[in-house]
């Protein structure tokens, strides 16, 4: 793992864009994961801009969502299809044949579920994967205790998450749906690189027990310690409860210039 500490989260977030950016341009028909939430907002924005300003080029790029809440249709303002569309896609030049959200509307579940899985594979996998952190552990909605092998399947929120999402549903938590598809935690190990972005207090236990904790399934992302490409960027707040934050921002400060971000 890579622990990146920035001051804030605009600087956290421009770096990982950056990372999201050389990929474009070395890979343009790269395949990438992205995640909603109130997390890569501005990684998208900067992404946007680098399309608008820098010419980034999003004409091949494939992409894979991590999760969608069940029986909320595309067209509803809370579906993540909708943000996604709002926040981003709506704003670069993806042909929308390559947008791939889960389908929370699919009458047979467990089979859009394996076809979901098919298709990341026939796309050739997932190069890059943006993943923000619960404050309860977990990446995708894959909640505590789910199982380091899990694919793209059907699961229910716990309540720690439904009160932390209530936010946008206008902090009314009998409107929080009580079940996601979410890409499995095996699906998100795939991935040949992981960018975790986490931002703020609330995060920052989840972000200890995630990096310095053991790997146990009640902190799903913990897995990530055995990934072989993973970087986490966090700001100041959310690296609070981080033990060796001092060695982290010595390795990152006398890392040769080639290899930051
Ligand atoms: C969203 C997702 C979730 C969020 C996490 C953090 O697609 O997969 O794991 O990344 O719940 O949410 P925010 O960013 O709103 O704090």
């Amino acid at each position: 793992m890579e622990i990146i500490i920035n001051k804030d989260a605009p600087s956290g977030s421009h770096a990982a864009a950056r990372v999201v950016a050389k990929l474009i341009r070395e890979k343009p028909d790269a395949v990438l994961g992205l995640a909603t939430g109130s997390t890569p907002l501005i990684l998208y924005q900067e992404l946007i801009r680098m399309h608008r300003d820098e010419g980034l080029d999003f004409s091949a790029v494939t992409t894979f969502n991590l999760d969608e809440y069940v029986k909320v249709p595309p067209d509803n303002e809370q579906s993540y299809s909708y943000f996604m569309w709002e926040n981003l896609f709506s704003q670069i030049n993806i042909n929308p044949e390559n947008v791939h959200i889960p389908n929370g509307m699919a009458t047979d579940i467990p089979a859009s579920c394996a076809a979901y899985e098919q298709a990341i594979v026939q796309a050739g996998g997932i190069d890059l994967q943006v993943l923000g952190i619960g404050s309860d552990g977990h990446v995708g909605f894959n909640e505590p205790t789910s199982s380091f092998a899990s694919r793209t399947r059907i699961k229910t929120l716990t309540r720690q998450t439904v009160k932390d999402n209530a936010r946008f549903f206008g902090g009314d938590e009998s409107q929080v749906p009580h079940h996601c598809i979410t890409m499995g935690i095996g699906t998100i190990m795939d991935a040949r690189m992981n960018l975790v972005l986490a931002f703020g207090a609330n995060k920052s236990r989840a972000v200890a027990a995630t990096i310095e904790g053991p790997v146990a399934a009640v902190i799903p992302a913990s897995i990530l310690q055995h990934h072989p490409c993973t970087r986490i960027f966090v700001d100041e707040p959310a690296a609070a409860h981080l033990k060796l934050a001092d060695y982290y921002r010595w390795v990152y400060d006398n890392k040769p210039a080639w290899q930051r971000v």
